[in-house]
């Protein structure tokens, strides 16, 4: 089913932690190249690439502060030039910088929230766009939340308005991208189990799962398992698209 995975070559951002960490093992368990984007967990980024290699898979590291606009500027370029081309990019990598009441949100949290999760996968999708045009194919896999349609809580009030932005970004490159075989998605996760959650001080984490329909935090797994579906060639008829990983939230 997932056959023409094999010898892709996927740049993963935010592949040291959580969901992308989980995204890279299982693409390269199909036999994808993968690159392993990272900002501050280069062991973290070290550790998988080393567990994927033992394994008989190819992978390699690449870090970039996608706050900045110079070591982002690189990135697409970097990995390209290791692997000699690029079909996949997942922009999976993003979180909430200050997480308070939007009565109290400062200007800065507000900018880096947008910087991180649409400025940063806009600037490389647009990157990658380029080198799949010529390529005649390729896909753009974007990681939104379900905070997009809720609008977030209170204190994300940001990162929920930075989501929905990113999805529109996802719906422009996919009518953009189609004449040339460019496929554009987003997914949106709701609530998984992973170290976004760990940074925060939520004393209401036991309420929030109880509020999924299904009962329980979604797995890095449940994630992965649907960009792996959009990258192989079950996906080859789809683009456009948001697809919510939520447990019925
Ligand atoms: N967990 C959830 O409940 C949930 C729900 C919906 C959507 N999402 C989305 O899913 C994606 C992955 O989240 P996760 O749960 O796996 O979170 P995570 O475990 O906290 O991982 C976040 C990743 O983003 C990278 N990152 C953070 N700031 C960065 C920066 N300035 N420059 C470059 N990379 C940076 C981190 O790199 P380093 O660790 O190397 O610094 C890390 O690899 C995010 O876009 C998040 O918004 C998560």
């Amino acid at each position: 089913m997932f056959e023409k995975i094999k010898n892709k070559k996927v740049l993963i951002t935010g592949a040291s932690s959580g969901i992308g960490a989980c995204m890279a093992e299982l693409f390269s368990s199909y036999g994808a190249t993968v690159g392993i984007h990272y900002c501050r967990g280069y062991e973290r980024a070290k550790k998988l690439r080393k567990m994927i290699k033992a394994k008989g898979g190819e992978a390699e590291i690449f870090k970039a502060d996608l706050l900045k606009a110079k070591e982002r500027a690189k990135l697409v370029g970097s990995f390209i030039s290791v692997f000699k081309g690029i079909d996949i990019l997942i922009n999976n990598a993003g979180g909430i910088i200050g997480n308070k009441h939007f009565l109290n949100l400062d200007e800065k949290s507000w900018k880096e929230t947008f910087s991180l999760n649409v400025e940063a996968p806009f600037f490389l999708a647009r990157q990658a766009f380029i080198h799949m045009k010529k390529n005649k194919g390729g896909k753009i896999i974007n990681i939104s939340s379900i905070a997009a349609k809720y609008g977030g809580s209170t204190n994300s009030l940001h990162y929920g308005a930075a989501k929905g932005a990113l999805e529109s970004v996802t719906i422009g490159l996919s009518r953009a991208g189609a004449p040339y075989n460019i496929l554009v998605n987003t997914i949106r996760g709701g609530f998984i189990d992973t170290p976004f959650h760990k940074k925060f001080k939520r004393p209401n984490i036991e309420a929030r799962i109880k509020l999924i329909p299904l009962k329980r935090p979604g797995e890095p797994m449940d994630v992965s398992r649907m960009a792996l579906f959009l990258a192989s060639e079950s996906g080859d008829f789809i683009t456009g698209e948001t697809f919510s990983v939520s447990g019925g939230d």
